[in-house]
């Protein structure tokens, strides 16, 4: 696991991904305007569209900073200018590359209160979500609605103190999952089970009836930011 900061964007240099790495990357998306513009500038009509759609101007900086990054980091591991980066979109919005022989190079995005994590493979689908640890009212009930059974009666055990981080263990577990298969909402959540306490490794347990026994997967629980 390769973990890299965000002075990256402006450097071109070639980056090699092995085949069994998995190229971690993170940026906080409130930079300077400037810096904003650049990364504005090698954005996609459809893309600029997206970010006029913004209401507030925090929100499209940082989704135009968010975009940026992963252009000017994609470029860098197929060698083309960040502009000519071209992307196409699963049945369920799940961005990829769109040319056929850049492919091997697969990747996930997510981001969380100003900060964005890009996951890289070679060959192997992936998916990682990031989510800012806070309070959240009623999180058992929400974990009643969209967890696994297994999961609930795993949370209900978990000592009061830990009860955040064992709730946010799973829920980026679970979607982590759901973002690697790219199947989205239409992978129900509570139909497949992830380990969720605290100091426990990350691990998926039980694929139940889903698309997901199909595959061999391999989770990791990741903290890069504190928080
Ligand atoms: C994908 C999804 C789980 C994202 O969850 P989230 O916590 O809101 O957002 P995150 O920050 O973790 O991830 C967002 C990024 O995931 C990526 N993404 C979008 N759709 C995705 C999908 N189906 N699978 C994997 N990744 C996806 C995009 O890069 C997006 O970044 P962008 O908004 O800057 O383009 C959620 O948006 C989802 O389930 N979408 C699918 C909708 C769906 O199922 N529709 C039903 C018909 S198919």
């Amino acid at each position: 696991m390769a973990e890299r900061g965000s002075s990256l964007a402006f450097s071109t240099n070639h980056l090699d991904l092995a085949a069994d790495v998995v190229d971690l990357w993170k940026t906080w998306l409130d930079l300077p305007t400037d810096k904003c513009a650049n990364f504005f500038q090698t954005l996609s009509d459809d893309e600029r569209e997206r970010a006029e759609r913004f209401h507030f101007p925090k929100d499209r900086g940082r989704f135009v900073v968010g975009r940026g990054f992963l252009r000017a980091l994609l470029a860098r591991y197929v060698d083309v200018p960040p502009g000519e980066v071209c992307f196409r979109y699963g049945r369920c919005g799940k961005p990829e590359l769109a040319v056929a022989e850049q492919l091997g190079i697969q990747f996930n995005v997510s981001h969380s209160h100003g900060l964005a994590v890009y996951a890289l493979t070679r060959q192997r689908a992936v998916g990682i979500d990031v989510e800012c640890i806070r309070h959240i009212p009623d999180m058992e009930l929400l974990a009643e609605r969209f967890f696994a059974v297994p999961e609930v009666t795993a949370l209900r055990s978990v000592a009061r103190e830990k009860l955040a981080e064992a709730f946010f263990n799973c829920w980026t577990r679970k979607e982590a999952t759901v973002k690697a298969c790219g199947d989205g909402l239409t992978l129900p959540l509570d139909s497949f089970t992830v380990s969720l306490a605290p100091g426990e490794p990350a691990r998926l347990l039980s694929a139940g009836p889903t698309s997901l026994g199909a595959s061999r997967w391999q989770l990791e629980g990741l903290t890069l930011a504190p928080g």
